[in-house]
């Protein structure tokens, strides 16, 4: 059952005059979807309405964090760098996935409450937290990490900058989820590889100094893999790293056929 909860409700990015010298402040009001699994009044999902004071370069994980200090301390969300590299807090905002701690409250209509939701597809734990696990099990059966064969060489692996550059676009994935949640394959059943596996098999699959390729190509050339993307873009308009993933799936099918596959 959804209900909404009016806590303070006021005028969401009304302008305040602060002291002269001091950066403009504004009210912003965050409708953040929670969900308590223990919720001792049957209602496990609720819509929560929170109203901050925000600056203008403040993100939406600076207001989260704002409610959390100051309000209510049993909103529950991941962060961890608070700078884009962690990848830990990616949620729905405004019906778009995005990292909260990459998204100034300014760029995303604070006239108008916000919606904050967990990302989609996935379970939800609590609140704006949800199970990575299955996310994380695809990763793992890609095998993301450098297959070699021989005996080990007594200095680096040597690579051209041409072969380096090959895969340098898929090196940048901070295993945020953005793009597996917010694909409509993966939201049908959940067993989809997902873009992001294929993302990480991609970065080993073009890397010269790597012998696994055929074995992950074998891998995704599984009912659920690769086949099942239809290109619908919205893993590459969600990445906050700015990754060609369509294009990343789009090599990965091509050297399946030119393999043999
Ligand atoms: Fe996040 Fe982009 Fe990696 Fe997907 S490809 S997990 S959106 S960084
Ligand atoms: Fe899904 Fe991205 Fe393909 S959104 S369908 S993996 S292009
Ligand atoms: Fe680390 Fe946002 S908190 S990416």
């Amino acid at each position: 059952m959804t209900a909404v909860a009016e806590n303070t409700r006021a005028d969401a990015g009304t302008q305040t005059d602060d002291a002269p010298g001091a950066v403009a402040s504004f009210e912003v009001t965050l409708k953040i979807r929670r969900y308590n699994p223990e919720s001792e009044h049957g209602e496990n999902v609720i819509w929560d309405e929170f109203t901050v004071q925000a600056h203008g370069t403040d993100r939406v994980l600076d207001a989260l964090h704002k409610i959390k200090w100051e309000q209510d301390g049993s909103l529950t969300f991941r962060r961890s760098c608070a700078h884009g590299i962690c990848g830990s807090d990616a949620m729905r905002i405004n019906g778009r996935n995005r990292l909260a701690c990459k998204t100034l409250l300014k760029d995303v209509n604070p006239d108008k409450p916000i919606t904050v939701e967990p990302i989609k597809g996935l379970p939800v734990v609590k609140d704006l937290v949800v199970d990575m696990e299955p996310f994380f099990a695809s990763y793992r059966e890609i095998m993301p990490f450098l297959i070699t064969s021989g005996n080990e060489p007594s200095r680096e692996r040597i690579q051209s900058q041409a072969d380096r550059d090959r895969f340098d676009d898929t090196t940048k994935c901070i295993l945020c989820a953005a793009c597996t949640s917010s694909c409509p394959v993966f939201w049908t059943d959940g067993q989809y590889f997902g873009p992001a596996a294929i993302v990480n098999a991609h970065r080993f699959i073009f890397d010269s100094r790597d012998e696994g390729a055929q074995q992950r190509l074998e891998i995704l050339n599984d009912k659920e893999g690769v086949w099942r993307c239809r290109t619908t873009f919205n893993c590459t308009e969600a990445c906050p790293r700015g990754i060609q993933v369509t294009k990343a799936i789009q090599e990965v099918k091509r050297a399946m056929i030119t393999r043999a596959f």
